[in-house]
Protein backbone atom coordinates (compact mmCIF):
# COMPACT_ATOMS: atom_id res chain seq x y z
CA UNK A 1 0.00 0.00 0.00
CA UNK A 2 1.64 3.12 -1.03
CA UNK A 3 1.28 5.68 1.80
CA UNK A 4 2.58 9.38 1.15
CA UNK A 5 3.31 10.03 4.75
CA UNK A 6 3.67 14.18 5.06
CA UNK A 7 7.42 15.06 6.44
CA UNK A 8 5.90 16.47 9.53
CA UNK A 9 4.99 12.67 10.65
CA UNK A 10 7.77 11.84 8.88
CA UNK A 11 10.44 14.72 11.33
CA UNK A 12 8.54 13.99 14.61
CA UNK A 13 9.26 10.14 14.61
CA UNK A 14 12.47 10.82 12.99
CA UNK A 15 13.37 13.02 16.10
CA UNK A 16 11.13 11.30 19.01
CA UNK A 17 12.71 10.60 21.78
CA UNK A 18 9.99 8.75 23.42
CA UNK A 19 6.98 7.38 21.69
CA UNK A 20 4.25 5.50 23.40
CA UNK A 21 2.43 3.16 20.81
CA UNK A 22 -1.47 2.89 22.25
CA UNK A 23 -2.68 -0.03 20.65
CA UNK A 24 -6.22 -2.15 20.94
CA UNK A 25 -7.97 -4.57 19.26
CA UNK A 26 -7.16 -3.71 15.60
CA UNK A 27 -3.38 -4.40 16.39
CA UNK A 28 -4.43 -8.08 16.57
CA UNK A 29 -7.04 -8.43 13.69
CA UNK A 30 -4.64 -9.41 11.09
CA UNK A 31 -3.22 -11.57 13.61
CA UNK A 32 -7.08 -13.17 13.28
CA UNK A 33 -7.76 -12.48 16.49
CA UNK A 34 -11.69 -10.91 16.69
CA UNK A 35 -11.44 -7.41 17.61
CA UNK A 36 -13.73 -7.36 20.81
CA UNK A 37 -16.71 -5.70 19.26
CA UNK A 38 -17.22 -8.03 16.42
CA UNK A 39 -19.65 -10.61 16.08
CA UNK A 40 -18.71 -13.46 18.38
CA UNK A 41 -18.24 -16.18 16.11
CA UNK A 42 -19.42 -19.95 16.58
CA UNK A 43 -20.73 -21.44 19.61
CA UNK A 44 -20.49 -17.64 21.39
CA UNK A 45 -22.39 -15.95 18.35
CA UNK A 46 -26.08 -15.67 21.16
CA UNK A 47 -23.39 -13.92 23.52
CA UNK A 48 -22.68 -10.30 23.60
CA UNK A 49 -19.25 -9.75 25.13
CA UNK A 50 -19.93 -7.91 28.05
CA UNK A 51 -22.54 -10.04 29.05
CA UNK A 52 -19.48 -12.70 29.47
CA UNK A 53 -16.77 -10.27 30.76
CA UNK A 54 -17.69 -9.28 34.02
CA UNK A 55 -17.28 -10.36 37.95
CA UNK A 56 -21.31 -10.59 37.63
CA UNK A 57 -21.31 -13.16 34.61
CA UNK A 58 -18.26 -14.98 36.14
CA UNK A 59 -20.22 -15.20 39.49
CA UNK A 60 -23.78 -16.14 38.00
CA UNK A 61 -21.78 -18.47 35.36
CA UNK A 62 -18.33 -19.13 36.08
CA UNK A 63 -17.53 -22.29 33.64
CA UNK A 64 -19.69 -20.33 30.94
CA UNK A 65 -17.18 -17.19 31.49
CA UNK A 66 -14.30 -19.84 31.93
CA UNK A 67 -14.76 -21.73 28.51
CA UNK A 68 -15.32 -18.31 26.70
CA UNK A 69 -11.96 -17.44 28.25
CA UNK A 70 -10.49 -21.05 27.32
CA UNK A 71 -11.35 -20.84 23.79
CA UNK A 72 -10.25 -16.93 23.43
CA UNK A 73 -6.62 -18.72 25.09
CA UNK A 74 -7.17 -21.13 22.05
CA UNK A 75 -7.68 -18.55 19.30
CA UNK A 76 -5.31 -16.28 20.65
CA UNK A 77 -2.42 -19.28 21.22
CA UNK A 78 -2.66 -20.36 17.06
CA UNK A 79 -2.60 -16.52 16.54
CA UNK A 80 0.87 -15.15 15.57
CA UNK A 81 2.25 -11.68 15.98
CA UNK A 82 1.47 -9.42 12.09
CA UNK A 83 3.20 -7.30 10.59
CA UNK A 84 1.89 -4.64 12.32
CA UNK A 85 3.44 -6.17 15.86
CA UNK A 86 7.03 -6.36 14.14
CA UNK A 87 7.18 -2.84 13.01
CA UNK A 88 6.37 -1.54 16.53
CA UNK A 89 8.78 -4.12 17.93
CA UNK A 90 11.24 -2.61 15.38
CA UNK A 91 10.76 0.85 16.22
CA UNK A 92 13.49 0.14 20.07
CA UNK A 93 16.14 0.14 16.94
CA UNK A 94 16.02 3.97 16.08
CA UNK A 95 13.82 5.63 19.29
CA UNK A 96 15.53 5.93 22.29
CA UNK A 97 12.46 5.17 24.53
CA UNK A 98 9.64 3.21 22.92
CA UNK A 99 6.67 2.44 25.42
CA UNK A 100 3.50 -0.20 24.68
CA UNK A 101 0.35 0.62 25.98
CA UNK A 102 -2.01 -2.24 25.09
CA UNK A 103 -6.02 -2.43 25.72
CA UNK A 104 -4.67 -6.19 24.41
CA UNK A 105 -4.80 -9.38 26.79
CA UNK A 106 -3.10 -11.40 23.75
CA UNK A 107 0.58 -10.79 24.48
CA UNK A 108 1.53 -10.31 20.80
CA UNK A 109 3.30 -7.71 21.55
CA UNK A 110 5.83 -9.43 23.07
CA UNK A 111 5.74 -12.20 21.22
CA UNK A 112 7.06 -10.06 18.31
CA UNK A 113 9.91 -8.76 20.32
CA UNK A 114 8.71 -5.42 22.00
CA UNK A 115 10.59 -5.32 25.01
CA UNK A 116 8.26 -2.37 27.16
CA UNK A 117 4.50 -3.47 27.18
CA UNK A 118 2.24 -1.80 29.45
CA UNK A 119 -0.95 -4.33 29.77
CA UNK A 120 -3.75 -2.29 30.81
CA UNK A 121 -6.85 -4.96 30.77
CA UNK A 122 -4.62 -7.82 32.03
CA UNK A 123 -3.03 -11.13 30.35
CA UNK A 124 -5.50 -13.87 28.88
CA UNK A 125 -2.52 -16.41 29.42
CA UNK A 126 -2.06 -15.78 33.12
CA UNK A 127 -4.71 -17.49 35.65
CA UNK A 128 -5.10 -16.42 38.75
CA UNK A 129 -7.36 -16.95 42.03
CA UNK A 130 -10.07 -15.63 42.34
CA UNK A 131 -10.76 -15.04 45.99
CA UNK A 132 -6.94 -14.70 46.58
CA UNK A 133 -5.82 -13.53 43.64
CA UNK A 134 -2.29 -15.38 43.59
CA UNK A 135 -1.00 -16.64 39.84
CA UNK A 136 -1.65 -20.30 39.42
CA UNK A 137 0.15 -21.75 36.24
CA UNK A 138 -1.89 -24.48 34.17
CA UNK A 139 0.30 -27.11 35.45
CA UNK A 140 -0.74 -25.98 39.42
CA UNK A 141 -4.24 -25.68 38.81
CA UNK A 142 -6.79 -27.64 41.18
CA UNK A 143 -9.07 -30.17 39.97
CA UNK A 144 -12.26 -28.49 39.00
CA UNK A 145 -15.01 -27.73 41.28
CA UNK A 146 -18.59 -28.72 40.91
CA UNK A 147 -19.04 -25.23 38.45
CA UNK A 148 -16.46 -27.04 36.77
CA UNK A 149 -14.20 -24.26 36.81
CA UNK A 150 -10.55 -25.77 38.41
CA UNK A 151 -9.85 -24.36 41.76
CA UNK A 152 -6.73 -22.42 43.34
CA UNK A 153 -4.06 -25.14 44.97
CA UNK A 154 -4.00 -22.71 48.23
CA UNK A 155 -7.11 -21.60 48.88
CA UNK A 156 -9.40 -23.34 46.94
CA UNK A 157 -11.21 -20.44 44.97
CA UNK A 158 -12.70 -20.40 42.10
CA UNK A 159 -9.75 -19.68 39.24
CA UNK A 160 -10.02 -16.90 36.72
CA UNK A 161 -7.97 -15.21 33.51
CA UNK A 162 -6.28 -12.19 35.09
CA UNK A 163 -7.78 -10.19 32.66
CA UNK A 164 -9.72 -6.77 33.68
CA UNK A 165 -13.38 -7.41 33.33
CA UNK A 166 -16.08 -4.47 33.09
CA UNK A 167 -16.89 -2.55 36.18
CA UNK A 168 -13.22 -3.79 37.78
CA UNK A 169 -10.67 -1.33 37.99
CA UNK A 170 -7.23 -1.27 36.02
CA UNK A 171 -4.10 -2.90 37.83
CA UNK A 172 -2.81 0.40 39.69
CA UNK A 173 0.98 -0.30 38.48
CA UNK A 174 0.37 -0.87 35.13
CA UNK A 175 -2.12 2.43 35.29
CA UNK A 176 0.46 4.67 36.80
CA UNK A 177 3.06 3.54 34.45
CA UNK A 178 0.91 4.59 31.24
CA UNK A 179 -0.07 7.54 32.53
CA UNK A 180 3.90 8.35 33.12
CA UNK A 181 4.43 7.39 29.79
CA UNK A 182 1.17 9.53 27.94
CA UNK A 183 2.74 12.33 29.43
CA UNK A 184 6.42 11.90 28.67
CA UNK A 185 5.61 11.58 24.98
CA UNK A 186 6.62 13.20 22.34
CA UNK A 187 4.99 11.08 19.93
CA UNK A 188 1.96 8.61 20.43
CA UNK A 189 0.51 5.68 17.72
CA UNK A 190 -2.83 5.29 18.64
CA UNK A 191 -3.51 1.66 16.56
CA UNK A 192 -6.71 0.29 16.43
CA UNK A 193 -8.66 1.11 19.24
CA UNK A 194 -12.27 2.21 18.74
CA UNK A 195 -11.15 4.78 22.25
CA UNK A 196 -14.24 3.95 23.54
CA UNK A 197 -13.44 2.54 27.26
CA UNK A 198 -12.41 4.42 29.83
CA UNK A 199 -10.01 5.27 31.30
CA UNK A 200 -7.88 3.58 28.81
CA UNK A 201 -8.64 6.18 26.26
CA UNK A 202 -7.89 9.01 28.23
CA UNK A 203 -4.30 8.05 27.75
CA UNK A 204 -4.50 9.96 24.41
CA UNK A 205 -5.58 12.71 25.52
CA UNK A 206 -3.24 13.37 28.61
CA UNK A 207 -0.60 12.86 25.98
CA UNK A 208 -2.15 15.41 23.86
CA UNK A 209 -2.34 17.65 26.57
CA UNK A 210 0.91 16.96 27.18
CA UNK A 211 2.09 18.20 24.06
CA UNK A 212 2.72 14.97 22.14
CA UNK A 213 2.07 14.66 18.16
CA UNK A 214 -0.95 12.16 17.93
CA UNK A 215 -0.90 9.65 15.22
CA UNK A 216 -4.09 7.63 14.57
CA UNK A 217 -3.91 4.19 12.85
CA UNK A 218 -7.17 2.59 11.99
CA UNK A 219 -8.93 1.63 8.69
CA UNK A 220 -11.86 3.68 10.48
CA UNK A 221 -12.65 6.56 12.56
CA UNK A 222 -12.65 6.11 15.97
CA UNK A 223 -13.92 8.70 19.02
CA UNK A 224 -10.29 9.55 19.16
CA UNK A 225 -9.91 10.79 15.74
CA UNK A 226 -11.10 14.51 16.29
CA UNK A 227 -7.39 14.34 18.22
CA UNK A 228 -5.07 13.35 16.14
CA UNK A 229 -2.36 15.58 14.18
CA UNK A 230 -2.62 12.86 11.31
CA UNK A 231 -4.51 9.73 10.54
CA UNK A 232 -3.51 6.88 8.50
CA UNK A 233 -6.46 5.52 7.48
CA UNK A 234 -5.34 1.50 6.86
CA UNK A 235 -5.06 -1.68 8.38
CA UNK A 236 -2.04 -1.67 10.94
CA UNK A 237 -0.65 -4.79 9.42
CA UNK A 238 0.51 -2.80 6.57
CA UNK A 239 0.74 1.01 7.20
CA UNK A 240 3.14 0.35 10.84
CA UNK A 241 5.54 -1.35 8.41
CA UNK A 242 5.17 1.14 5.40
CA UNK A 243 6.03 3.76 8.12
CA UNK A 244 8.76 2.28 9.90
CA UNK A 245 10.39 2.14 6.32
CA UNK A 246 9.43 5.43 5.04
CA UNK A 247 10.86 7.20 8.13
CA UNK A 248 14.17 5.15 8.68
CA UNK A 249 14.37 2.83 5.67
CA UNK A 250 14.75 -0.58 5.19
CA UNK A 251 15.47 -3.14 7.75
CA UNK A 252 19.11 -4.16 7.36
CA UNK A 253 19.29 0.04 7.63
CA UNK A 254 21.18 2.02 10.90
CA UNK A 255 19.94 1.29 13.77
CA UNK A 256 21.43 2.93 16.73
CA UNK A 257 19.52 1.18 19.46
CA UNK A 258 19.88 -2.49 18.76
N1 LIG B 1 -5.82 -2.29 11.87
C1 LIG B 1 -6.07 -1.24 12.69
N2 LIG B 1 -7.27 -1.04 13.30
C2 LIG B 1 -8.24 -1.95 13.05
C3 LIG B 1 -8.06 -3.07 12.21
C4 LIG B 1 -6.78 -3.22 11.61
N3 LIG B 1 -6.51 -4.25 10.78
N4 LIG B 1 -9.22 -3.78 12.18
C5 LIG B 1 -10.10 -3.13 12.99
N5 LIG B 1 -9.52 -2.02 13.49
C6 LIG B 1 -10.07 -1.05 14.44
C7 LIG B 1 -11.57 -0.85 14.35
O1 LIG B 1 -11.87 0.12 13.36
C8 LIG B 1 -11.88 -0.35 15.76
O2 LIG B 1 -11.72 1.07 15.82
O3 LIG B 1 -9.84 -1.55 15.73
C9 LIG B 1 -10.80 -0.99 16.61
C10 LIG B 1 -11.32 -2.11 17.49
O4 LIG B 1 -12.18 -1.52 18.43
P1 LIG B 1 -12.75 -2.41 19.65
O5 LIG B 1 -13.19 -3.74 19.14
O6 LIG B 1 -13.67 -1.53 20.42
O7 LIG B 1 -11.43 -2.72 20.51
P2 LIG B 1 -10.76 -1.81 21.59
O8 LIG B 1 -10.83 -0.37 21.22
O9 LIG B 1 -9.43 -2.39 21.87
O10 LIG B 1 -11.69 -2.05 22.89
C11 LIG B 1 -11.17 -1.51 24.09
O11 LIG B 1 -12.79 -2.56 25.45
O12 LIG B 1 -13.83 -4.28 24.79
C12 LIG B 1 -13.10 -3.86 25.85
O13 LIG B 1 -11.39 -4.66 27.26
C13 LIG B 1 -11.85 -4.65 25.94
O14 LIG B 1 -9.58 -3.99 25.55
C14 LIG B 1 -10.90 -3.86 25.06
C15 LIG B 1 -11.40 -2.45 25.24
Amino acid sequence: MPHLFPLPLVERLRTARHLVVFSGAGMSAESGVPTFRDAQTGLWARYDPTELASPEAFRRHPKRVWDWYAWRRELVRRARPNPGHEAVARLERWVPQVTVVTQNVDGLHQQAGSRRVIELHGNLHRTVCAQCRRVVPPEAWGPPGPEGVPRCPACGGLLRPDVVWFGEGLPQDAWQAAVRAAQRADVMLVVGTSGLVQPAASLPVMAKEAGAYLVEVNPRPSALSPLMDHTLRGPAGQVLPALVQAVWGTDQGFSKYE
